[in-house]
Parts: structure tokens; sequence; C-alpha cells
């Protein structure tokens, strides 16, 4: 039986993909901060999964916590979700994106090589692509970062790369994500935002439940369709899958390959919008607002190297996107708080 451990298995993307494992057969080990997820999450998942979850309260920068996980259990691998991730903070925070992130990152590979287990799942994203020239994004792409929430990304990436340039002997996968929306099916786990969503599709949700008056659509005079941005979003059930692929690729290969996760599609602003409104028959009153800085016309991805190396492609449709979002909206209106 094989032990994964999961850096932030409590967050959004890891309790989605931890009741995968599960339900694969896997043990999994939940090493979370809680600085941005409840526990609530993984007491769910192991509702869904009618299986445990071995829960480890701690940060992935103290390092005398991380040995005494590797020391307990026989880990085989190690999918590193932990991170923070919102881009406005970032540039206000950036030491403290950088420790979190990249210092985070640093300690963990240390503390698993010391115990010899070189099989790591690393969360990256797309916006190592920075303001891509041309779509869809191919993982040979050029990299660059707008923000320091991205140049963590970027660096870690950097860091993994030399690593096994030095040890030829790790197995990684940098797993570039596009949008994550959506949640299981159950409507009992999903993203739980802290205060005011910077994403789209929380925003939406939280719109058309109630918690706030319009969404804002940050500018409809780009070169795309109908004017509004354009990005590939990507069912969170089908990245779990990815990560199940991804652990197989690496029991079965060494050195590093960055894989981009999206669906190859891409949709406007006004397509999620009126998605949800109609498949959910519910109204997401709107506004145009200006362009939010910093932002794109489009961005999505070539996912071709993802099916011919890890046989993955997404398959759920953006209707069960919008009604697994809504789903999981209106069942949990505060998130996993009571309040
Ligand atoms: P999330 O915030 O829900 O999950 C991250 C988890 O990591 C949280 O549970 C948090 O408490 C934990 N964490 C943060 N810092 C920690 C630390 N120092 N020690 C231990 N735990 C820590 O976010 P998510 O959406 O599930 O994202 C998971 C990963 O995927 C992140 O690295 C994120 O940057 C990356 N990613 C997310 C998206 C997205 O849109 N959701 C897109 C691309 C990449
Ligand atoms: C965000 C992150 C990016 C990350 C990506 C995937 C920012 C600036 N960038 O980008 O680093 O890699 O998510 O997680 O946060 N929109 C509105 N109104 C809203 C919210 C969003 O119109 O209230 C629009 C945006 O302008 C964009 C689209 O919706 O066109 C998607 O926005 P968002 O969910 O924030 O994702 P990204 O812009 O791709």
């Amino acid at each position: 039986m094989a032990y994964i451990l999961l850096t932030g298995g409590a967050g959004y993307i890891g309790s989605h993909t931890a009741l995968a494992l599960l339900r694969a057969g896997y043990k999994v080990i939940s090493f979370d901060n809680y600085s941005n997820s409840s526990t609530t999450a993984l007491q769910r998942v192991e509702q869904l999964a009618g299986a445990k979850v071995i829960s480890i309260s701690g940060d992935i920068r103290d390092e005398a916590a991380l040995q005494t996980v590797f020391r307990q259990y026989p880990i085989n691998a190690v999918v590193h979700f932990a991170g923070l991730k919102a881009v406005g903070e970032s540039t206000k925070m950036p030491l403290h994106y950088y420790d979190n992130n990249v210092a985070g990152t640093v300690t963990l590979c240390r503390v698993m090589r010391e115990h010899k287990v070189k099989k790591l799942v690393f969360s990256s994203s797309a916006t190592v692509y920075g303001d891509a020239k041309t779509v869809p994004i191919a993982e040979t792409a050029a990299r660059s970062a707008t923000n320091p929430y991205g140049q963590s990304k970027l660096m870690i990436e950097h860091i993994l790369e030399d690593l096994v340039q030095a040890e030829p002997d790790w197995s990684i996968s940098v797993l570039r994500y596009f949008n994550p929306v959506g949640a299981d099916s159950s409507g009992q786990i999903g993203e739980d935002p802290n205060g005011m969503p910077n994403n789209l599709m929380p925003f939406i949700a939280q719109v058309a439940v109630g918690k706030r008056a319009s969404l804002s659509i940050f500018g409809n005079d780009y070169a795309t369709h109908d004017g509004t941005g354009v990005r590939d979003y990507i069912h969170v059930v089908d990245l779990a899958a990815g990560h199940l692929k991804a652990l197989q690729y690496l029991s079965k290969h060494q050195g590093i390959e960055a894989i981009n996760l999206g669906t190859g599609t891409g949709y406007s602003v006004l397509d999620m919008v009126k998605a949800f409104s109609k498949v959910n028959n519910v109204a997401v009153p709107y506004n145009i607002a200006p362009r939010r800085a910093g932002d794109i016309a489009s961005c999505y991805a070539q996912p071709d190297k993802a099916f011919n190396l890890l046989r993955w492609q997404a398959e759920k449709t953006l209707d069960d996107m919008v009604r697994d979002s809504w789903r999981w909206q209106r069942q949990n209106p505060n998130g996993y708080s009571n309040s």
C-alpha cells in the first residue's frame, strides 16, 4: 500500500486529490498549516471515501516537523500543493510569498532527499507563461513572471530543474494548472476563498447565491470573440485525476517533466456567466468594469503532452463545471464555516 504525502492536502485542489487517492486505494497523509483551509474539508473527504486521512498540522518551512512525518511513515511520493496563491496579496507581501512558497519547497526537498523519497508532483501554474504571445500554450513556450506569486512558481520550477540536473535519480512532475473550477459532485467539498474572491467562478457563485450584488466583468474590449477575457477552465475532479496519473508516471520514469493540465478550450467571462445562469437556472447580474491590471486577453492550454505522457485528458464539460460549482455554493453558502 503506497503512502502519499500531500502538502496543503486540506486546500481546494488537495482535498479533491485526497479523495481521488483514497478511492484508488492509496494511504493519504495531509500536512497542512491551515493558513487557507479548514480541518472540515478533510473530515468530509473521509466521509465521502469511507477511509481515513492521516492529518498532520504543520508548516513546510518547519524542517523538524517534516522530519517527524518522514520518520513515522513509509512515504513513497509527495504531491506538493502547499503554497500561497493570491496574486494581489503577493505584490504587497513579497517576502512572505517567497518564504512560504520558495523556502518552504527547498526545505521539503531537503527532507525528502534525506529520507530517500525522490518522487515529487509539484503544483505549478499557467501563470509561469506570463503574457503568452500565442495560444494555445505549449510547455515549450517562454516563461516569465509578472508578480511575486508567479515569480515564486517560476523560481521553484528552476530549483527543481537544477535539482534533477545534480541528482538524476529524482522523478518530478511539474503540473501547470490552468484555471481550476468546480467541486466534487456531492457538493460536500469545494473552493472556499477567504473574503472577497479574486477568481471568476467563486465570484459568480457568490453573486448567484445573493452574497454579492453584481459581478464586475473586467473589460469587454479584448481581442476575443465577445471582448471579454478567455481562459481554460478545468474541473477540479479532472485535475485531481491528473495527479494520480502523474504519480503512476513517476513510478516508472526519472527526470523532470513540465506538463500542462488544461482542457485546451478557452471560454470567455460572458460564456461562463451565461452557462452558469442557464444550466443552474439562476440570475447572475453583471456590469462591465475597466480591465484588471495585469490581465491578458486569452490563455488556454495545448494539452497534448498530458495525454501523450500521462494518458490523461479532461473529461468534464462546461455544464459539469458550472453545475458542480453551484451545488457546492448552494449547499455551503458560507463555505466550511457555519457562520
Ligand atoms: P489552497 O489555498 O486551497 O490550498 C493550499 C493549501 O496549502 C492550503 O490548505 C494552505 O493552508 C496550505 N499551505 C499554505 N502554505 C503552507 C505552508 N507553509 N505549510 C503547510 N501548508 C501550507 O489552494 P489550491 O487552489 O488548492 O492550490 C494548491 C496549489 O496549486 C497551490 O500551490 C497553488 O499555487 C497552485 N495553483 C492553484 C491554482 C488555482 O487557481 N487554484 C492555479 C494554479 C496553481
Ligand atoms: C488568476 C491569477 C493567475 C492564476 C490563475 C489560475 C490573477 C491576477 N491571476 O488569473 O495568477 O494562475 O488565476 O488560478 O489573479 N474576471 C472578471 N471579474 C472578476 C474576476 C475575474 O471579469 O470578478 C475575469 C478576469 O478578468 C479573467 C477571467 O475572469 O478574464 C478569469 O479571472 P481569474 O479567475 O482571476 O483567473 P486568471 O485571470 O486566469
